[in-house]
């Protein structure tokens, strides 16, 4: 068998129309969505992804603004700085790069970000709204992983989804969203005794771990949906994600790639909530 792509720059352009036209929609009530994206310290990496973000936004008419702040800002300044965005009725969604400069508490710093606003879906409040199926903001990357599932019309209800990965941002949210479907869940992490024993039984698999060829064909039942969250780099440089691409395609019956799979969905999931938050704001 070899395993059908999905496209996550296709299904990412299509949504950033939707984004558009949605945008487009409350301009016209005079109404102008706006982003504030927060960059503290020179991370090159983040330098990279802010720029893509504030980009992203502003060719789907949303309007973005980068604030950047030195690595020495003290921790007090940029609670100040995200309290005064809190209040500021213009802007609609706060995102705050991380990683943060080790002298301030990231926890200290999400939680300070109003939940209307809170368009990474970080916060606490965000995180307890998806635990109990309440509205709130959804993490870009699980949600952009959810509506990749959705767009082969794949039914979740009785299957077996298992998540590798158990970070607060994609392992955990994903698996809440993916229960949420009706799956049975399963969550494996770094102290599961026998992963393979695991993903053999999936009828769905997100690796979300961040190590190469932590999924290989011989840990795939055929025809199985796998969801590739990983972002590394090969012994040659080339981006590459959690999943052995080739040899799991030859067994998988759906499998995104990397690049142009779950990372431009991510990007794309951003633009939705900052777009919900602002027609929240304006009801
Ligand atoms: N750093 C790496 N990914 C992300 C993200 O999705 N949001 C924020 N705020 N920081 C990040």
């Amino acid at each position: 068998m070899t395993a059908q792509r999905i496209d996550g720059n296709a299904l990412a352009q299509k949504i950033r129309t939707e984004v558009a036209g949605r945008t487009a929609a409350l301009k016209a009530r005079g109404i102008a969505p706006r982003l504030a994206v927060v960059l503290v310290g020179d991370d090159p990496a983040s330098q990279v992804y802010v720029k893509h973000k504030v980009n992203d936004s502003q060719q789907t008419g949303l309007e973005a603004t980068l604030e950047r702040y030195p690595a020495s800002m003290a921790e007090a300044e940029l609670l100040a700085r995200i309290d005064a965005l809190n209040n500021d009725p213009l802007v609609h969604g706060i995102l705050v790069q991380l990683p943060l400069p080790r002298h301030m508490d990231s926890h200290k710093v999400i939680e300070a970000i109003a939940p209307a606003k809170d368009v990474d879906g970080f916060h606490v409040a965000s995180a307890g709204a998806l635990m109990v199926g309440q509205p709130g903001f959804w993490p870009c990357t699980p949600h952009g992983c959810m509506k990749m599932i959705e767009s082969i019309g794949y039914d979740l209800r009785g299957k077996h989804a298992v998540v590798i990965g158990r970070s607060n941002i994609v392992g955990k949210p994903m698996a809440l969203m993916l229960l949420q479907q009706n799956a049975t869940v399963t969550i494996c992490h770094s102290a599961t005794a026998d992963l393979k024993a695991m993903t053999l039984q999936a009828d769905v698999i997100v690796a979300a771990v961040g190590k190469r060829n932590v999924l290989t064909a011989d840990m795939v039942k055929p025809g199985a949906v796998v969801i590739d969250v990983g972002m590394n780099r090969n012994d040659e440089g080339k981006l590459c994600g959690d999943v052995d691409f080739d040899g799991v395609s030859q067994v998988a019956g759906w499998i995104t790639p990397v690049p142009g799979g779950v990372g431009p969905m991510t990007r794309a999931m951003l633009l939705v909530n900052t777009i919900t938050a602002a027609e929240n704001a304006s009801r």
